[in-house]
């Protein structure tokens, strides 16, 4: 009897034991995914776990030790929780106390980089309350804050938009615009690339030169090597007086070549050692003349699939295209359409249209639906438009352009709706419905991992849960 207590003890303590062995393993290896810095730390500071991001946040390398909270960065932990707490409208006491979680910011110096950390600490108890640790979660909030302080700084050039991969792309603009890095923006008519190229010339050193632009399609054929580099008098018949290139004229400012996609072949030479060796000859002259520009460049093609069947030089691509930015359409941020319905109007407003525009719901579905072929430019128009052909400042269905009416009557389920906007909204069902698909194409892209998916969507994770339930997608 006694053997056979023993025998099932033993069996119960060794299930115990596998049973805390895997849970453990389970959650090292959740931990191991997540992509916050997590540190368990003593009330005194001793770290007892940390997992590796925390190392390439607080640029720590694999040989230094972390055994203190004073090893990650120099801050005053005391002091830094103190103020968290005055911070959120209590004192420090009252809000360990009250077991919440604090949370506050720092900007540190991370091996040669300044980031932003976002800190949230927690104290967590064993079931005796006479063993506490503190659950140290740190988020890399760098690329949002530098984002809102361009945003906040006006320096978006009017770019208008509040989808997580549109402001990736303002994000990377801010960031390259330092550099004299050659930008080629690639994205379908009316996107915004020439927007794009102004923000970076803006947000870069050279913004006290001029921004000279070229679109490649718009210039004939005979008179592009004249327009790129400038000619003498005489140069050619009708070379009535010497004139300066673009080339030129961009000195110590940004070179913007738009639609290069267009530029005939036996040119692409030519501009491939122009750009290269930034040296050139005027047409009718033997003199090189030295320029020094930023080269953004932007088209509408797809200049890899371009290289793919011999009609753009590689070596020309590879030269232009050291930063590609890709600018997404509007179809695929269909989140923006409120914004810059809301934008366009306040901007007729501005120009002296009554502040009465009002859109029918039955308005907002149809530019919900629209897929948007000419883009943002198409968008525009269409306010514009409805604003005009409006019954008394009412946006109807019938004063929006033929090519959106016609297609709105094809399509009779509507096309789910972004953020319903100040005006009239385009209703409940259809936002939930927008929703639904969002949170579901964002679940999708981060295999399922909510962190990634709020991170994706620019929500925080709370935010996401509670659409979650509300979409009936939680469970
Ligand atoms: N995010 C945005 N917010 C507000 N307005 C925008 C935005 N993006 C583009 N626009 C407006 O849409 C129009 C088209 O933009 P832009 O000329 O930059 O596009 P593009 O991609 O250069 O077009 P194209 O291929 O025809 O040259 C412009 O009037 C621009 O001001
Ligand atoms: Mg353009």
């Amino acid at each position: 009897m006694i053997e056979a207590i023993a025998a099932a003890t033993t069996r119960n303590t060794r299930s115990t034991v596998d049973y805390l062995t895997t849970t453990h393993e389970v959650l090292e290896s959740i931990i191991d995914q997540i992509n916050d810095g997590i540190v368990i730390a003593s009330p005194e500071g001793t770290i007892s776990y940390h997992n590796e991001v925390i190392r390439g946040l607080f640029g720590i390398g694999k040989e230094t030790r972390i055994d203190h909270l004073k090893d990650l960065c120099h801050i005053n932990w005391s002091k830094r929780l103190a103020r968290a707490a005055i911070d959120s409208g209590g004192d420090y006491g009252t809000l360990v106390a009250s077991d919440r979680s604090i949370h506050f910011e720092e900007k540190i110096h991370a091996g040669d980089s300044i980031r932003f950390l976002e800190f949230t600490i927690k104290r967590l108890f064993s079931h005796s309350r006479h063993h506490e640790v503190r659950v140290i979660v740190v988020r890399d909030v760098s690329a949002k804050r530098r984002l809102e302080a361009t945003l906040q700084s006006g320096g978006t050039c009017g770019l208008i938009t509040s989808s997580p991969e549109m402001l990736k792309v303002l994000e990377k603009a801010r960031q390259i615009a330092a550099s004299d890095a050659s930008v080629m923006l690639q994205g379908e008519s009316g996107t915004g690339k020439s927007c794009v190229a102004r923000l970076i010339h803006e947000q870069s050193t050279r913004n006290r030169y001029p921004m000279v632009e070229v679109n490649c399609a718009a210039v004939p054929e005979t008179l592009m090597e004249s327009e790129f580099f400038g000619h003498t008098k005489g140069a050619f018949t009708g070379a009535h007086d010497l004139r300066q290139g673009k080339f030129q004229a961009a000195d110590h400012g940004t070179l913007f070549l738009d639609e290069i996609g267009e530029l005939p072949l036996h040119l692409q030479a030519k501009i491939l050692h122009a750009i290269e060796d930034r040296r050139f000859q005027m047409l009718g002259s033997n003199e090189t003349l030295n320029v020094n520009f930023r080269l953004v460049s932007a088209s509408n093609i797809n200049l890899r699939d371009a290289v793919d069947t011999n009609q753009f030089r590689p070596d020309l691509y590879y030269r232009i295209a050291v930063i590609p930015i890709n600018i997404p359409p509007l179809r695929d941020r269909i989140g923006d359409v409120p914004l810059l319905v809301n934008h366009f109007c306040d901007d007729l407003v501005a120009r002296g249209h009554k502040d009465n525009i009002k859109v029918t719901k039955a308005a907002w579905q149809a530019l919900l639906n629209y897929p948007w072929p000419g883009n943002i430019r198409e968008l525009n128009n269409a306010v514009e438009h409805g604003v005009i052909c409006s019954d008394n400042g009412i946006v109807d269905v019938d004063s929006l352009p033929q090519d959106i009416r016609l297609y709105s009557r094809e399509v009779p389920a509507a096309r789910p709706a972004a953020q319903a906007p100040n005006l009239e909204g385009p209703g409940e069902e259809n936002a939930l419905r927008n929703q639904q698909i969002e949170l579901q194409e964002a679940l999708e892209k981060a295999h399922g991992s909510k962190a990634l998916a709020a991170q994706i969507l620019g929500i925080d994770r709370t935010t996401l849960w509670r659409r979650m339930q509300k979409a009936g997608l939680a469970g």
